[in-house]
């Protein structure tokens, strides 16, 4: 906020929720630039009641809560964050795989209901995770940051992405195979994909039963690429063993969701890019992309670059 304030006069929403539509739309009207996060829903209509918006401005690497397309069309700059949270979501991404093979947050919510009466040989039997093999769906910046890391591990190593990435089947040693083959042979499956019309339920019904019955699902992407109806389902009826996520649909999930009746299931509240570090990265480089939309200049990382190579 220094700095942005020591470029233009700014308006900031303190409330702890997101701000109501009314007020985005109502403050939208005279202003030049806008910094949002993934929570605000930026679409046409809202962008139509901005007649000076030059920039927006979204404070996460993920920009499926902007209408990009609406945004280009009326010569406004949409800036994200890419690159800095690659590191800290792949650490949370394993962070989560590990607690749903070696089912921690059940042995915590265990402890503390009073449940630890022994040490016993059969009590919270996990799944190992060293030597298992590993589906990536999705090979951006996260989906080979997971890599690395599952390569330490012993992990074998498959993906699929639409667009096969060479270089990184190199560096990494990974095998490319057809998404079929991911969910057939996986112990883990990874998501990274960014959230499309193509990839929306993209892990619905048919994929589920395709899984091995030990298959761990770990979500840390977007909620609504996995039916978390299905979701559901298969971990109720044992179609596939344990699922961890850090995003639902919707978010935050309600409290009477079925998923939260189920113990082989740990959830966290959208958090896989939440170090301070990271989190202090991300706000400036938010903050220079708004500045620079609103001095015309091109953003450090633009969504729609074409916007200003249009502007003459
Ligand atoms: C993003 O940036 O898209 C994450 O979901 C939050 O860091």
């Amino acid at each position: 906020m220094d700095r942005i304030n020591s470029y233009c006069d700014a308006k900031t929403w303190d409330g702890e929720l997101p701000p109501p539509r009314d007020i985005i739309i109502e403050n939208i009207a005279s202003s030049d630039g806008l910094l949002c996060l993934l929570t605000d829903k930026i679409d046409a209509q809202l962008m139509d009641k901005g007649p000076k918006l030059k920039v927006i401005s979204n404070c996460a690497v993920g920009f499926d809560n902007i209408d990009i397309d609406a945004a280009t069309k009326r010569g406004i700059v949409v800036g994200n964050t890419p690159g800095v949270l690659t590191e800290t979501t792949a650490d949370f991404a394993f962070a989560l795989m590990m607690a749903a093979a070696r089912r921690v947050a059940e042995g915590d919510r265990n402890v503390r209901a009073g449940k630890w009466k022994t040490w016993g040989p059969m009590i919270l039997l996990g799944q190992d995770v060293y030597g298992s093999t590993l589906g990536i769906i999705g090979m951006g910046r996260i989906g080979a940051a997971v890599a690395r890391r599952a390569k330490g591990f012993g992990m074998k190593i498959m993906y699929y992405d639409v667009i096969r990435q060479p270089q990184t089947e190199k560096e990494l040693g990974l095998e490319y195979v057809e998404i079929g083959k991911v969910l057939a042979e996986s112990d883990f499956i990874t998501l990274h994909t960014n959230l499309s019309p193509q990839t929306h339920h993209l892990i619905g019904p048919e994929q589920f039963k395709r899984m091995k019955r030990n298959c761990i699902l770990i979500n840390t992407s977007r909620g609504p690429i996995v039916d978390n109806m299905a979701l559901y389902e298969a971990l109720r009826d044992g179609t596939i063993a344990y699922a961890a996520l850090d995003v639902t649909e919707p978010e935050p999930i309600p409290i009477d969701h079925p998923l939260l009746t189920l113990d082989n299931i740990v959830i966290a509240p959208h958090i896989a890019s939440a170090s301070v570090a990271t989190r202090t990265k991300m706000g400036l480089m938010a903050a220079d992309n708004l500045i620079a939309g609103l001095k015309g200049e091109m953003l450090p990382n633009p969504v729609n670059p074409e916007v200003l190579g249009n502007r003459s």
